[in-house]
């Protein structure tokens, strides 16, 4: 008999067997409140009954047009409506199945337009886990160990996360930049560097926002030195943070480049990257694909989660929830020693556990995510120590579900800190 391989490390001992809406369920109909969505893939919730309408009719229709061979219309209504969300400009897009092809794609149009090689990424950050991915992420060496040498070309600058560095919001940014600058001085020739990738919520890395003025420091140093800027926003967009692209939070700001995933189709296996077209015809025809790029089904489900978030006004949702669990995690942490830093954007949101030195406390924070999905509150945890727990809950989650989780979770910490 074969089995699954123990390569696969889960979070929480829960089997699904089916999900709706907020709600995950074992085969006991034990019902968990999922405040992971599926790494904030499943915005609408599971199994939204638009989506999943959606999808039946596609399935019956056309399941696989392959892109390379054939066109399908589900493609290209899919690219006009993304025109009503994408940022200005950016009016040209290409598919793949996953967030980390997204990242690749991004990374040969920047070097094609370029004709540069090298890449600067930001400390803590996670573009993905395929080759090239892998050497542009630095949330920690699980990621990279023993499978090396990853991709050349990669220089790493700082991240301006104030609580780790211990500064103001403004100073950190100050020193994120300085220490941009440095690079571009020191190890990555701006006529060298083709692109600067950044998350505008660094995610695995830990849930820390980038203040506005450190995009904005991004936005003029690729200007000046025709640096392409690719926002990821592969767990931060399609509404997540409150605003439809957490970018949006620096007002005017816009990429050259934007990678999204996750959110854009429900669960479904698709990403997209978006570029002004003369960008985009810069990129060599025939040099980007996939077997699965676009698929069919997804791209239906991707339109129905655009009417979804549209019709069910699913990002002022995640604004207005995401302040009221913001407000809640501070609360419980305000009561709680172990929390030493609580940051949220929208339905963000991450707690950091260390200990009364100040250094990151991996093991509390596992025990309070244990706790609490005993409880039946799933969460993940984040950060380059693993002391981050966060919550990313679906856009469809009300003020009552909100409270729910957060009585879980005050029952979960305070448990988890008495057994310790
Ligand atoms: C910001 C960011 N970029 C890239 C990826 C990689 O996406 P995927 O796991 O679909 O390859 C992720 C996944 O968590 C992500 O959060």
């Amino acid at each position: 008999m074969s089995q699954l391989s123990p390569m696969l490390k889960q979070a929480t001992p829960v089997v699904a067997t089916r999900g709706e809406g907020m709600y995950l369920f074992d085969a006991d109909d034990r019902r968990y409140l999922d405040f992971t969505s599926g790494v904030g893939v499943t915005n609408t919730g599971h199994c939204h009954p638009r989506v999943v309408e959606a999808v039946q009719r596609q399935a019956g229709r056309l399941i696989h047009g392959q892109y390379t061979t054939v066109l399908h219309d589900q493609l290209l209504t899919l690219s006009e409506r993304l025109g009503e969300v994408l940022p200005p400009g950016l009016d040209s897009l290409f598919y793949m199945s996953s967030g980390s092809e997204a990242v690749e794609a991004a990374l040969r149009l920047a070097r094609h337009a370029t004709g540069r090689q090298n890449v600067i990424v930001f400390d803590g950050s996670f573009h993905g886990r395929t080759m090239g991915a892998a050497a542009m992420t630095t949330a920690g060496h699980r990621f990279r160990a023993a499978i090396g040498p990853v991709m050349p070309g990669v220089a790493v600058a700082p991240f301006p996360d104030a609580f780790r560095l211990g500064l103001s919001e403004e100073e950190a940014v100050e020193h994120a930049l300085r220490g941009l600058d440095r690079v571009l001085a020191t190890v990555s020739a701006p006529e060298e560097t083709a692109a600067m990738f950044v998350e505008p919520v660094l995610g695995e890395g830990g849930y820390v926002p980038a203040p506005a003025g450190f995009l904005t420091g991004l936005r003029e140093r690729a200007d000046r030195h025709g640096i392409l800027l690719v926002f990821d926003e592969i767990q931060t967009g399609f509404g997540r943070t409150g605003k439809f692209w957490a970018h949006q939070y620096s007002d005017g700001l816009v990429p050259d480049i934007l990678t999204t995933a996750k959110g854009l189709a429900s669960g479904f296996p698709l990403s997209a990257i978006a570029a002004p077209a003369a960008l985009m015809a810069k990129a060599r025809p025939g040099s980007q694909g996939g077997t699965y790029g676009g698929n069919a089904v997804a791209c239906a489900a991707a339109l129905a989660t655009l009417d979804v978030i549209r019709e069910e006004r699913l990002v002022a949702n995640a604004a207005e929830q995401g302040r009221r669990l913001a407000d809640g995690l501070r609360r419980i942490a305000a009561d709680a020693p172990a929390i030493a830093d609580v940051r949220a954007l929208g339905l963000m949101a991450g707690s950091e556990f260390c200990r009364p030195d100040g250094s990151p406390d991996p093991e509390a924070a596992q025990r309070a995510q244990r706790a609490a999905s005993d409880l039946g509150l799933l969460l993940l945890s984040c950060g380059v120590h693993g002391n981050v727990i966060r919550m990313i809950p679906a856009l469809v989650v009300s003020a009552e579900q909100i409270d729910e989780a957060l009585s879980l979770w005050a029952k979960a910490v305070s448990s988890s800190a008495a057994a310790a």
